[in-house]
């Protein structure tokens, strides 16, 4: 039976690729999709989303626009990352997947009040919308099965040295989020460092020869000379599609529970996620935290993705 999901995203190359995998594997019932402030403007990564759901024929799945702000704060964006787009890198045609109507809260509120079965909601981007949805309508806490989230770390940050760029966007959002009692899976940059988008991974997609497969190698060559320049790093973590990769197969994963706090006050930590992994706070744990990933599994699930989607198109 295919989990129901709805990620709530800011497209951003790593958005982008869980898009595909959701849409890809039949595990996977993706019931909509929901767009936020984050890597750019909410007017560009919803722009983004339908680019991309355009490129790889990703139809009848509703795209809602959502917070273009943060609870409290600033808006944040990291075009030094994802570009002045948010998905620089290839050359997207106009999108001709159509904007829903509704705004992201109203989407994810019936869509949850009308799914037959409780829905698994997929976060990437800041937790703005998710947070708002909390606050808006209690009571859709019961048509929730789980969050699972790409957001915070166990050590160190991207953004600040202590805080991950989803969390810091919107700290207080987060905070509701993990202090909501809802079941919580975080997969944080300790994990998504381990899945760096290398070039022998950028020729092992392009490999695969279709027009999709030249726009994701396109859009992966982008994201790691980004990363090579601002981090060092000899490729791109794919941070977002380890969320999807883990309800598809959640031995892909190892995860342990842990007590996450978010910071809100630091003057030098605000937005870190401060994970009691010894227990030493004494604090119940409210959430699974992601810590091991099986690498091999999880580019063969990318790789899988973009051959499906994009023989589909031949
Ligand atoms: O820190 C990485 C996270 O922030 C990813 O989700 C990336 O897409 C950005 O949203
Ligand atoms: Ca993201």
């Amino acid at each position: 039976m295919a989990t129901p999901v709805i990620l709530d995203c800011d497209p951003g190359h790593d958005d982008a690729f869980n898009i595909l995998l959701a849409a890809a594997h039949p595990a996977i019932d993706l019931l909509a999709i929901t767009t936020v402030a984050g890597n750019q403007t909410v007017a560009k990564t919803t722009l983004n989303a339908r680019r991309v759901c355009t490129a790889a024929g990703i139809e009848g799945v509703p795209i809602a626009a959502g917070r273009d702000r943060p609870l409290h704060g600033p808006v944040r964006v990291a075009a030094s990352i994802h570009g002045e787009s948010g998905l620089d890198g290839p050359g997207f045609a106009d999108p001709t997947v159509p904007l829903d109507p509704r705004d992201a809260l109203t989407l994810l509120h019936d869509t949850l009040l009308t799914h037959p079965e409780p829905v698994t909601l997929v976060p990437t981007g800041p937790l703005t919308n998710i947070a708002a949805l909390l606050l808006a309508y209690p009571e859709v806490k019961e048509r929730i099965a789980r969050i699972v989230l790409m957001g915070g770390s166990t050590d160190r940050g991207n953004t600040t040295p202590a805080a991950e760029f989803n969390i810091h966007c919107d700290p207080e959002a987060a905070d509701l989020v993990f202090t909501s009692g809802l079941p919580v899976t975080m997969i944080g940059l300790n994990a998504s460092h381990q899945v760096l988008a290398t070039p022998d991974v950028i020729a092992r997609v392009e490999a695969l020869g279709t027009p999709l497969a030249r726009v994701c190698g396109e859009m992966l060559g982008f994201f790691s000379d980004r990363y090579r320049e601002v981090f060092g790093l000899p490729g791109a973590p794919l941070h977002d599609p380890l969320t999807v990769a883990h309800l598809i197969d959640p031995e892909l994963l190892g995860c342990v529970r842990a007590h996450v706090a978010v910071e809100l006050h630091g003057r030098h930590t605000r937005g870190a996620t401060v994970v009691d992994l010894h227990r030493v706070t004494g604090q119940e744990p409210n959430a699974e935290v992601a810590t091991e990933v099986d690498v091999d599994r999880f580019w063969d699930l990318i790789t899988g993705a973009v051959r499906s989607l994009g023989d589909r198109q031949s």
